[in-house]
């Protein structure tokens, strides 16, 4: 109820009178004050005149299920959400969850994960009040192979929903980090549990530096957030209610074609390594190749000096530009 409310008050800037919202809701008055209460202890800043109303002025930059259910459009991706004020791992809980037979499209969010993890067995700083950390549950019928097309459909999805979010552009270093303006302001990890032939589940976690003012000197040179590169800081439900509605576009098509092969140019259009001679480190070797675009599979086809075509696939080796990161 108090979700609605909430949608309601965000879709309009008439005061509405407690007589008004009593009766689209169906509840009474005293509820209807109670439930303004809780919002103004949430931190939204409602006015309420005598005889006029309640009118939302100003909102919160809170991720509660409210507050992202209030703007998610989509019809099943994030439509359950469950908040943390802190966690070790979203990834954990959704871990938990999907143990005990939760539904697929249950979106974990915290203010702050005390053991946020990062891939390659590295740890993510997640610290309370500037990102975005969350993870989501998805049970998809593909053979486990698949499973690492779903980072790249996420990485496309929140490339999408930075964009629409803010006046930056974001771009994709492959397979799945978002960069902005060659720093990294967003990583993927995600986790699969998993039969020879057939995924149980899969933890799609995401972790995006939003708000964050500064990142400590050893990261720095690589690591960036959204207001450092605009100066604007944004409201995070809103940048996890676009990611939640562009995922599940593109995770539906996904699911009807079986590859990516309809998202190919869409994906490529973002990624910042095309064209561009990249460092390719497998197993401690270095070896120089130009990244030419992505096939089917997700797979980033590179090109030697002979113009000889080669796949380079996720799992196995980590893609550096010539003079650094990207
Ligand atoms: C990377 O190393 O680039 C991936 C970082 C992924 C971080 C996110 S934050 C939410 C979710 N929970 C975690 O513990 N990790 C992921």
């Amino acid at each position: 109820m108090k979700t609605k409310i909430l949608t309601y008050l965000r879709n309009t800037d008439q005061y509405l009178s407690g007589e008004q919202l009593s009766q689209q809701f169906g509840v009474s008055r005293t509820a209807v004050w109670k439930y303004m209460k809780q919002l103004k202890e949430e931190g939204y800043q409602i006015e309420s005149v005598p005889r006029k109303g309640y009118r939302l002025i100003e909102t919160a930059d809170r991720i509660t299920s409210s507050e992202i259910l209030s703007q998610n459009k989509a019809s099943w991706i994030g439509k359950e959400i469950e908040y943390f004020e802190s966690t070790d791992s979203t990834n954990n809980r959704i871990r938990s969850f999907a143990e005990e037979g939760r539904k697929q499209g249950l979106l974990a969010v915290a203010e702050e994960q005390t053991g946020g993890k990062g891939r390659r067995g590295r740890s993510w700083d997640s610290p309370p009040g500037t990102g975005i950390w969350m993870s989501l549950l998805l049970k998809p019928c593909i053979e486990p192979h698949k499973a690492s097309m779903i980072t790249i459909l996420a990485a496309l999805a929140m490339a999408r929903a930075i964009e629409k979010v803010t006046d930056l552009s974001p771009k994709i270093k492959w397979p799945n980090d978002i960069v902005i303006n060659r720093k990294k302001t967003c990583g993927i990890l995600t986790e699969m549990s998993a039969e020879l032939e057939e995924i149980r589940y899969i933890i799609l976690g995401i972790g995006i530096n939003a708000n964050t003012e500064s990142f400590n000197r050893d990261i720095a040179d690589k690591a960036t957030s959204i207001y450092l590169e605009n100066g604007e800081k944004i409201k995070r439900a809103k940048l996890i209610a676009e990611f939640c509605m562009e995922f599940e576009q593109l995770y539906e098509e996904f699911l009807r074609c079986g590859d990516l092969h309809t998202i190919k140019e869409a994906y490529e259009s973002y990624l910042i390594n095309i064209g561009k001679i990249v460092k390719i480190m497998k197993n401690r070797r270095e070896e120089i190749r130009k990244a030419i675009g992505i096939n089917e599979l997700g797979e980033l086809v590179v090109e030697d000096a002979e113009g000889r075509k080669e796949i380079v696939f996720s799992g196995e080796v980590s893609v550096r530009g010539l003079y650094g990161y990207v």
